[in-house]
């Protein structure tokens, strides 16, 4: 059986960072929520007790099962983590009205847990209360300026009041490393083939002997989910590509293509006219984000009738469900991802997604994996809703014709200039302003067009692209000269956050 470290959830917003970060050491860390019975955990070589928002006097405050505490398991109490153990074991945590948040030289003492270390070392901060007196028995084993217990320690138990899963703490990984193997001393024998082995039981778990029918989009998340059901599922499953009228140029032939190098057997199902008339009129992001999401499962449900299947599979990842709805810790609420907040409430299907738990970079190495070819692991992520959302306001055929073009000449340029793939995700936007321009000696009143491509490791952050003056001109330069009705051309250049990738 694969090793596993526990991870208690008590809703910050790095709860999986920490799981994704013990992956990329080699260890299965699995997220559950701060309640779950011990027996359950008891088998675990570590346990982390994750950040939180909330305060450990607030009325309602989380808190683990104090059995935890005898498991005789190593424990890792990080920020909020760190100020329940304080108050668990009688110290004292206080509301300090000077928020300390951001870098922090922090000073480590010599202890297996801050092994090759610098001294000082960089640390991130971002927390309000602060444990003020150490619980008896505990010692300190790290210090900043503003924190005199930065870091303490009692036997087993740890507790760092920073982050050591974000990257603006320096040598956190190592801090991570040491925890996991000079502390709960495992071997380390996750690997990546490791996430084929989960998603493929997930599948079979789940779906039983029963028939199943599966959201395909032709990007790396739904072609993994295709492939690894396809395997395991055989002739009871069936990948449905809806065509909702929303897709690039080119996009569904492409499809149609790479269903058949594949194997998959996609069934194409032309719903263009469906989502534009349930769309028409529609300018506000959200409520076509809530229109979108309900489509889709209308027409998978229709599908999955004839199939007599009863069970919808897909390739919604752990970023679309931290941002779209607060399944996952206490997270507020940025945008409805089609396949997470949008689905309606009397969806007639059974939800059966093997990727829920993973982030982009990390299935694309599953594709890898399994010879998923490098052009769709390589692809610039795609939403669902498509262009409805990089469509500013009301959704028009002329609209989302201009966009297309706009688009395919951006991208194939990226292509031709060798530059994409070191792109995260790049595409434009319609922004629906008129701007006066001359061409020849006539004036225009014509379109404008957004660009924005960006750099990123999973999505969750993200900076803008920094191209060279002569590319970024020559894009727009062919934008302007071969799409009608395109007098105009602005380049994006905000990072997420404060903004997110896609304008809507
Ligand atoms: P944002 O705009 O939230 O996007 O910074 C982060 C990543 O998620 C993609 N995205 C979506 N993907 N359904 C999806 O499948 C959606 O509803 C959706 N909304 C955003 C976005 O393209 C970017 O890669």
């Amino acid at each position: 059986m694969t090793e596993q470290v526990t991870i208690l959830d008590f809703g910050s917003q790095y709860t999986h960072l920490i799981a994704r970060r013990m992956r990329e050491l080699g260890v299965r860390a699995v997220v559950q929520p701060y309640s779950i019975p011990l027996k359950e955990i008891s088998d675990s070589k570590g346990v982390v007790i994750s950040g939180g928002p909330q305060s450990v006097y607030d009325k309602d405050a989380p808190f683990p099962d104090p059995g935890i505490f005898d498991l005789n398991l190593p424990i890792l109490g990080i920020c909020y983590g760190l100020q329940v153990i304080g108050k668990m074991f009688g110290g004292k945590v206080a509301h300090s009205s000077a928020r300390e948040y951001g870098k922090m030289a922090f000073e480590p003492e010599d202890e297996p847990l801050f092994r090759a270390l610098s001294h000082p070392t960089t640390v991130w901060m971002s927390h309000g209360d602060r444990l003020t007196e150490l619980p008896p028995d505990f010692r300190v084993i790290g210090r900043t300026e503003n924190s005199e217990f930065a870091a303490i320690r009692y036997k087993n138990i740890y507790g760092l009041q920073f982050h050591p899963e974000v990257t603006h703490t320096l040598e956190g990984r190592k801090i991570l490393k040491n925890f996991l193997y000079s502390i709960c001393k495992v071997k380390g024998d996750w690997n990546p083939s490791s996430f084929v082995r989960i998603a493929r039981s997930e599948i079979v778990s789940k779906c039983g002997a029963n028939r199943a029918v599966l959201a395909y989009s032709g990007g790396v998340d739904s072609t993994v989910c295709s492939v690894i059901a396809n395997e395991v599922l055989g002739d009871k499953f069936t990948p449905i590509f809806v065509d909702t009228g929303l897709m690039r140029k080119g996009e569904v032939d492409e499809i149609r293509e790479t269903s058949k190098e594949l194997g998959l057997g996609v069934k194409v199902i032309d719903a263009r006219k469906r989502f534009l008339n349930a769309l028409k009129m529609i300018s506000d992001p959200e409520e076509k984000r809530i229109i979108i999401g309900r489509e889709f499962i209308r027409v998978f449900e229709k599908e999955a009738e004839k199939q007599n299947a009863e069970y919808l599979i897909q390739g919604t990842l752990y970023p679309d469900r931290i941002e779209s709805v607060s399944d996952v810790g206490p997270s507020h609420l940025i945008k409805t991802h089609h396949n997470v907040g949008a689905i309606p409430e009397d969806i007639g299907l059974e939800l059966v997604e093997p990727l829920k738990d993973f982030f982009k970079d990390e299935v694309r190495k599953i594709a890898k994996i399994i010879n998923i070819p490098k052009r769709i692991y390589k692809r610039h992520p795609f939403p669902g809703p498509g262009l409805a959302v990089r469509i500013l306001g009301e959704i028009t055929k002329e609209r989302l014709e201009i966009l297309r073009e706009a688009d395919y000449i951006y991208v194939e340029t990226l292509k031709k200039l060798g530059i994409y793939d070191s792109i995260w995700q790049a595409f434009s936007v319609f922004i629906p302003v008129r701007t006066v321009g001359v061409m020849g000696d006539q004036r225009t009143y014509g379109n404008l067009i957004g660009l924005r491509a960006v750099e990123s490791e999973d999505g969750m952050t993200a900076d803008w692209y920094h191209f060279k003056k002569e590319d970024l001109d020559l894009i727009t330069r062919r934008i302007m000269n071969e799409v009608e009705g395109v007098n105009r051309v602005v380049y994006d250049v905000s990072s997420k956050p404060p903004s997110t990738i896609e304008w809507e």
